[in-house]
């Protein structure tokens, strides 16, 4: 009934979603990560839009009524608006080009103003310095820009400008960009002109589900970043409701029932808008290695089989004086340090490689706990988890052990998808029934010492390496 496109940071699907609720997988494209610098991340913008298309032509055979597209979030571009070609590639959310910027920025005193509009602390994760950098070094640019031709946005308006023909993004993922103001949910004037963006060149903001045009004749009725619209896929409406997906990255969002600003380190963004109504909002927390780190440990050799990794001859690796710091791509939600990276510390020679992938994966669940912490989340109330890494159960159980906190584990493996359709079909006027309910599992009571104990070495070793790879050395 709908076609939901997931397009994310490493493949784009299609997948077609029955009145039932459930999800057929239709067509799956991996597109190319480009690196041509070190910290530069940059996917194809054709690539992105030929798979695209080859995923709508695949699902036209199942007739579908509406199209829900969700995106990668803060990954931008520029491109020409009378011709429609891109100027620029696609810089994904996890370039860090623009790192001296932002720091002269911040240094300049700049943060709390981005705070104070955005919500959004001054990082190259956010598009703003990136479209920022735009302006600076493409010439074709600037040229278009003065001509009054330039476009730029996160790739959700490029994809609905070059297939739907509307020029738009939402608000869910403006909020990403760090140039809209969260309480009007309008561009912000003095953030362009901080970051160098002309607020011209920007798509108009719309709520998350309503009209974004039509491809192939299809209404398109939803547009979204994706963890937002897994958050919705996983049935998340109250205040205290949240989730955290395993992916490249790890992302938790929890639902605040208002703007929440008081969170230092998190970030206030907005979870959906639902066209009439008004805007919902959520914090925001990442964790930029999860997925990435397994497999990089596993290109690394540590480990073959997944089975390898679902169990470990001692209880835990920090218990043990071993502990490791998952930054392989800087520290994000509550530390903000992109200079971070990882490390194992407390190594011997009897070290051997089970106890390093041990030590990974206690990582990845500790700083998703002090993301969690940072954000406030209510005692006791448990979280929704989905992703890669929710296959491994001795990883859920470790998680719920260091949150202390039932979780509840997707059985529907595509929630994103699930939460995009849910929202194009709320847009079309139409209802899907809600994925099938996940298992839940409760904490393995830790006692409060040994838990203690235990964060304060993950602390101290995350804490000790985001000091040490601060820019100026200290
Ligand atoms: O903030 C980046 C995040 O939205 C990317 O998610 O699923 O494309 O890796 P994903």
């Amino acid at each position: 009934m709908i076609l939901a496109l997931d397009q994310g940071t490493t493949s784009t699907r299609a997948l077609i979603a029955g009145e039932d609720g459930r999800l057929t997988p239709v067509l799956n494209r991996e597109h190319r990560q480009i690196y041509p610098r070190p910290g530069w991340v940059e996917h194809d913008p054709e690539e992105l839009i030929a798979h695209l298309a080859a995923c709508i032509e695949a699902s036209l055979p199942h007739a579908p009524r509406a199209i829900g597209i969700d995106n990668q979030g803060e990954s931008c571009l520029a491109w020409d608006a009378g011709t429609g070609r891109a100027l620029t590639p696609v810089i994904v959310w996890q370039d860090a080009r623009t790192e001296e910027t932002c720091a002269r920025l911040k240094a300049d005193g700049a943060e709390d103003l981005s705070l104070a509009r955005a919500g959004l602390p001054l990082d190259p994760y956010f598009s703003a310095s990136k479209l920022g950098w735009v302006l600076r070094h493409v010439p074709e640019a600037a040229a278009l820009a003065r001509g009054g031709r330039l476009r730029l946005g996160t790739t959700d308006a490029f994809f609905l400008d070059r297939l739907a023909g509307t020029f738009a993004t939402d608000v869910t993922t403006a909020s990403r960009t760090g140039l809209m103001n969260l309480q009007t949910l309008s561009w912000d004037a003095d953030l362009c002109a901080l970051h160098g963006v002309p607020a011209e060149a920007l798509p108009p903001i719309r709520s998350t589900t309503g009209d974004f045009g039509a491809i192939r004749g299809i209404p398109v009725t939803a547009s979204v970043t994706d963890q937002q619209a897994a958050l919705y896929g996983h049935g998340c409406r109250a205040a205290g409701d949240g989730k955290i997906t395993f992916g490249t990255g790890a992302f938790a969002l929890m639902l605040t029932g208002g703007l929440d600003r008081s969170r230092a380190g998190c970030l206030p963004t907005v979870a959906w808008q639902l066209r009439g109504e008004p805007p919902v909002y959520a914090l925001d927390g990442g964790v930029y290695a999860a997925s990435s780190a397994v497999n990089w440990a596993r290109g690394l050799g540590l480990f073959s089989g997944w089975d390898q990794i679902n169990g470990f001859a001692r209880d835990s690796a920090i218990d043990a004086g071993l502990a490791f710091v998952p930054a392989l791509a800087g520290l994000a939600c509550p530390h903000w340090n992109r200079r971070a990276r990882g490390a194992w510390l407390g190594m011997g020679l009897e070290t051997s490689p089970a106890d390093l992938m041990q030590a990974l994966l206690e990582g990845v669940a500790f700083r998703m706990a002090e993301v969690i912490e940072a954000m406030g989340a209510p005692a006791g109330h448990a979280l929704s988890i989905d992703g890669g890494m929710t296959r491994n159960p001795w990883f859920c159980q470790t998680l719920a052990d260091t949150l202390q906190r039932p979780l509840t584990i997707a059985a529907e493996p595509e929630l994103t998808a699930a939460g995009t359709a849910a929202l194009a079909a709320q847009g079309a006027g139409l209802e899907l029934a809600p994925p099938p309910v996940g298992h839940r599992i409760a904490p393995r009571p830790v006692p409060g010492a040994a838990r203690r104990a235990r964060f304060a070495a993950a602390r101290h070793a995350v804490e000790g390496f985001a000091q040490a790879a601060t820019p100026d050395g200290t």
